[in-house]
């Protein structure tokens, strides 16, 4: 098995932090985030990272007891870059000076100018004599370390960007992994271009490894996989698969709230694509019967997540000797957060997820997707040989239509949506503009409204369309149709689908809205 080169990003709790690895995996180098709390001298003579990153972070160096990198860090030998709080924290440790209070802070948009030429770092990183960066920070540093060098400057922070040349330790105070700062990849390329990095992170490589990996550990035991039909476990599938063959079950519940034509597309990819073992179970009696007259939308969610782990578990008891359970469990999952307001969250959604499961049942995990981000995933279906068009599909929640469907769920008004609902992406691929949203759908309402159709009355559903723009669906904004967009697709829905009469288009953001209507 290959040994990747290995970047290590020490967390100190930025809201960022993940755009750091988002930006080194785009060229081809493996990092791992690890929260500061857990990074021992011992962590990282084992961790044995080619160069780290000290992230950027809320505390003040200033404050006894604020986080700190352990010290074997700088005697490693290794190149480090500091950004933001880590700039800090790296010149307070090797015996700088930081200050925070009036006229320290900066937030916003910044330019730097060059002091020297003569840094590896901003190889051809200065454009125009200067460079656009995005500041967001309230102390700064009024001494750099013995050793450093001053190499830009902005007008809130004197040392903007700093080097010890000798130590390959370097030093920002900006956050160069932000969209807002337009330039700042070329940044991080050049640290690991100096820090020996050879970009030896494919996909094909990993593809390989992850192979290697999952037959080391499943041996010759049998894997089950929970279908949904969406992207995350059908790439863990295909290249469960790939590893194991038929050692690998499959199962997928159908709940009656999948889309149009959605149950058989997934049955026949999997069987008759890539001839994986699959049961395929049509539950959609007993969920739709569950959920006769609920409408509340926790219980609504609370109500399809036990139905599931029951059905689910009771198809794969029927699976002999299956001692592991497959799960597309994702890089941002997994990252332990450095938490410093301590209390938990407010629950606004339970989400639908598989969770507890394998405890229930006594199995084993298989994650074969713990390492990559969401895009990445997207790249494994790729060299997987997945078509394109189920890898670029939007997201699907896990509970379905039924919370598409505000009010109480029925027959008839599933079908009704369903048939909207494929009008609409229809629509929305014919105008190509599937791949520039992050999600759309329809959702039917719970009221009816007078229309008239030729000379007669009307009186049926009205239903919204959505369609928004994100990043990671933790918020969103609305898609800006045309209205010429809107009107042909409502009077496509208006004419093809017998049940709605009238059409409305969701331009909430997140927040305030959450993408889904429940
Ligand atoms: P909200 O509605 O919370 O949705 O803004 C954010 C993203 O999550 C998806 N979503 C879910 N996915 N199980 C899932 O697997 C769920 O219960 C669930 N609820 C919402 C939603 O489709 C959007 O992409």
């Amino acid at each position: 098995m290959t040994q990747h080169q290995r970047l290590l990003i020490i967390d100190f709790g930025s809201q960022v932090t993940q755009l750091i690895a988002r930006r080194l995996r785009e060229l081809n180098v493996y990092c791992e985030i690890h929260p500061y709390q857990n990074v021992t001298d011992a962590f990282l003579a084992d961790f044995a990272p080619k160069a780290i990153i000290f992230s950027g972070g809320p505390d003040s160096v200033t404050r006894e007891g604020s986080p700190r990198p352990p010290k074997s860090a700088f005697t490693l030998g290794v190149p480090i870059l500091g950004i933001c709080y880590g700039q800090q924290v790296m010149m307070q440790e090797l015996g700088g000076l930081v200050e925070s209070g009036h006229g320290t802070a900066e937030f916003g948009r910044a330019f730097v100018t060059p002091t020297s030429a003569n840094l590896a770092i901003l190889d051809g990183w200065f454009t125009e004599g200067r460079e656009q960066v995005w500041m967001s920070h309230g102390d700064h540093v009024s001494r750099i370390a013995p050793g450093f060098e001053v190499y830009g400057t902005s007008p809130g922070a004197p040392f903007a960007i700093t080097a010890d040349l000798k130590r390959n330790f370097f030093a920002v105070q900006f956050h160069p992994e932000v969209h807002h700062t337009p330039r700042g990849a070329k940044l991080y390329e050049n640290f690991i271009r100096l820090a020996g990095f050879t970009g030896d992170w494919t996909m094909a490589s990993y593809k390989d490894d992850a192979i290697a990996k999952i037959r080391e550990q499943v041996g010759d035991k049998r894997v089950i996989c929970g279908l949904s039909g969406g992207v995350d476990s059908s790439v863990a599938a295909v290249l469960i698969h790939e590893a194991i063959g038929d050692q690998l079950t499959c199962v997928f519940v159908d709940h009656g709230l999948m889309r149009q034509g959605e149950a058989g597309e997934v049955v026949s990819m999997f069987r008759d694509n890539y001839n994986i073992p699959l049961i395929a179970a049509d539950e959609s009696e007993l969920f739709l019967g569950e959920l006769e007259g609920v409408t509340d939308p926790e219980v609504k969610r609370k109500t399809i997540g036990r139905l599931f782990i029951d059905v689910f578990q009771k198809y794969a008891d029927e699976i002999e000797g299956a001692e592991f359970l497959a799960q597309g469990t994702l890089y941002p999952d997994v990252i332990e957060s450095v938490s410093f307001s301590g209390g938990p969250s407010v629950t606004i959604k339970s989400h639908h997820n598989v969770g507890g499961l394998p405890e229930k049942m006594g199995l084993k995990l298989v994650e074969p997707l713990r390492e990559l981000f969401k895009d990445e995933v997207r790249a494994l279906g790729r060299e997987l040989g997945l078509p394109e068009k189920f890898i670029g599909r939007h997201p699907f929640p896990g509970p379905g239509l039924a919370i598409r469907c505000p009010g109480e769920i029925t027959r008839e008004k599933l079908e009704i949506l369903r048939q909207a609902d494929a009008v609409y992406i229809d629509q929305i691929r014919k105008h190509n503009l599937y791949d520039e949203i992050w999600q759309a759908f329809v959702a039917i309402l719970p009221v009816r409204t007078v229309g008239v159709m030729g000379d007669g009355r009307t009186y049926d559903y009205a239903c919204a369309l959505r369609a928004v723009t994100s990043v990671d669906g933790m918020t969103a904004d609305y898609y800006p149709f045309t209205h010429e967009f809107l009107g042909e697709t409502a009077t496509r829905i208006i004419n093809e689908v017998k049940g709605i009469n009238r059409v409305t288009y969701d331009i909430t953001s997140k927040p305030p809205g959450t993408i889904e209507w429940e």
